[in-house]
């Protein structure tokens, strides 16, 4: 999963609230527009104690419409205007709507008309003509109906504001679903800091806010980035007696992530407000989904543990049979490996060529003992019946998904470039990839370790002879991404 940095604005910048609910929630952001400052005074007056939604307002006045765009453009974020029509111009409050609408594209804000010349702006054309919420004339205005009314348009906003955000985090939910799927495997930070980005995301939490998943890591969201600091362990979170919402402060949220009846792990998230409903509810639905997919990557890493373990039980029989082949093994897959990386694969393609390598002479299981053992050079038919192993191998492992590297490996590490290998003296490009690389490997720990018929070469004349047989026996390339690594010194662990 991506990490995304984002900023999470919840009102705005310079727009502060004059009266205190006194519980701590920001004030409602108004805007009155009017060129008569009595009518601006009066309605700071009549407003003075509003309160909805335990939160007060915060009114900003500006005198002309021109000022409102200003202070409109600077701080996005309003959640009313109280609009005059007749200002600079007999329309500067409509053309204002026009502007809030269509240029500054908010649809969210609430606008209210009031006009003290209903003849110069008819309600009936205007609520026609214009988006706007509501119509007043200011002889209408008591300080009864501009309650009605504010509160009226604060509750629409309250609750736009809600579907809104709820679409949104329901569409940020909906997006992380593929990428929580689609993670690279053994990357269980990565998979958390998407999950930590998104729940940061969902609840609104800022900066210095933290979260935890008791069965996971401790994220500190910092200066817009997420850092992974340490293992839950280390937190003061006791995951052996997870909290209970009950015994939480409210700037403390838990939720169970539950996999069936099987509790994996408890989210736990300190946050400087209390979480709104919504944000708690869009989290609950969002962990369900971690849940699922971590349910998801379990089976995924037991089927690639059970693979490995299937390729390495085979390998130990193998061994077993032949007492030089332990070392040489492990070595085979070291060196599949770089090679894979050095031509420029994926590291889990690598690592695929370097598991199934374990299997490439499984097929000596076939051959007598007396001939894998023999102390010098093979006559003609027992030379026949060595390089039979090849074949074997191809019959032990079957042609199904999950095996095909092993078992191309296993058929055709003899093969040679030039077409002059066995079993089926394929040629170039004919030969898999996986047993081109192998092929090289084999050959180069063979020439540079002890074996019954011969004594071990150098690593720079063992060298000397792949290149040699790059074209002829190997595939060209290979062999010079053999040749890179040796000229990184990349040899020395790999003889005895
Ligand atoms: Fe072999």
């Amino acid at each position: 999963m991506v990490m995304e940095k984002r900023t999470l604005q919840l009102k705005p910048k310079s727009v502060s609230g004059t009266a205190e609910a006194g519980n701590g929630l920001p004030p409602w952001p108004v805007l009155v527009v009017d060129d008569d400052p009595d009518v601006i005074t009066i309605t700071r007056l009549n407003l003075r104690h509003f309160v909805f939604g335990g939160r007060a307002l915060a009114i900003v006045a500006a005198s002309s419409a021109e000022q409102a765009r200003e202070l409109l453009s600077q701080s996005p974020g309003f959640a009313l205007a109280l609009i005059d029509v007749v200002m600079e111009s007999d329309d500067a409050g409509l053309q204002l709507v026009e502007y809030i609408r269509h240029t500054l594209n908010d649809n969210r804000i609430r606008l209210v008309i009031r006009t003290g010349q209903p003849g110069m702006a008819p309600e009936r054309y205007v609520i026609d003509r214009y988006d706007i919420d509501d119509y007043k004339e200011k002889s209408e205005l008591s300080a009864q109906k501009l309650y009605t009314t504010v509160r009226s348009a604060l509750k629409s906003y309250r609750d736009l504001t809600t579907i809104d955000m709820a679409r949104q985090g329901l569409e940020a939910i909906l997006g992380a679903a593929p990428r929580m799927y689609l993670h690279p495997l053994d990357s269980f930070e990565e998979f958390y800091s998407g999950v930590f980005t998104q729940i940061l995301g969902l609840c609104h939490l800022g900066a210095q806010s933290s979260v935890r998943i008791a069965n996971g890591f401790l994220a500190l969201f910092q200066k817009d980035e997420i850092v992974i600091k340490a293992k839950v362990g280390e937190a003061r979170l006791d995951k052996t007696r997870p909290p209970v919402q009950e015994n939480l402060t409210p700037t403390e949220t838990v939720i169970p992530l539950r996999i069936r009846d099987e509790v994996i792990g408890m989210l736990y998230l300190e946050h400087v407000q209390p979480l709104d409903p919504l944000a708690v509810h869009l989290l609950r639905i969002f962990t369900g989904q971690v849940c699922v997919a971590l349910q998801s990557l379990r089976v995924q890493l037991e089927l690639r543990q059970a693979h490995a373990s299937a390729i390495q039980m085979l390998s130990e029989a193998a061994e077993a049979k032949d007492a030089n082949t332990g070392e040489h093994i492990h070595r085979i897959v070291r060196l599949t490996r770089r090679l894979s990386l050095a031509l420029g694969l994926d590291a889990e393609t690598a690592e695929s060529y370097a598991q199934a390598s374990q299997l490439h002479d499984i097929g000596k299981i076939g051959v007598p003992d007396r001939i894998l053992n023999k102390p010098g050079p093979l006559d003609a038919e027992e030379f026949v019946n060595m390089t039979a192993h090849a074949r074997i191998g191809g019959m032990i492992i079957k042609d199904e998904k999950n095996f095909r590297i092993a078992r191309e490996i296993a058929m055709y590490h003899h093969e040679k470039w030039d077409g002059t290998g066995y079993p089926e003296r394929l040629r170039g490009e004919e030969i898999p990839l996986a047993a081109r690389i192998v092929s090289v490997a084999d050959v180069f720990d063979a020439l540079v370790n002890c074996r019954p018929y011969k004594r071990p070469w150098s690593v720079d004349e063992a060298v000397t002879e792949i290149r040699r047989l790059s074209g002829s026996s190997f595939d060209p390339q290979v062999v010079a991404a053999f040749c890179r690594i040796h000229a990184e010194g990349g040899f020395s662990d790999l003889s005895q």
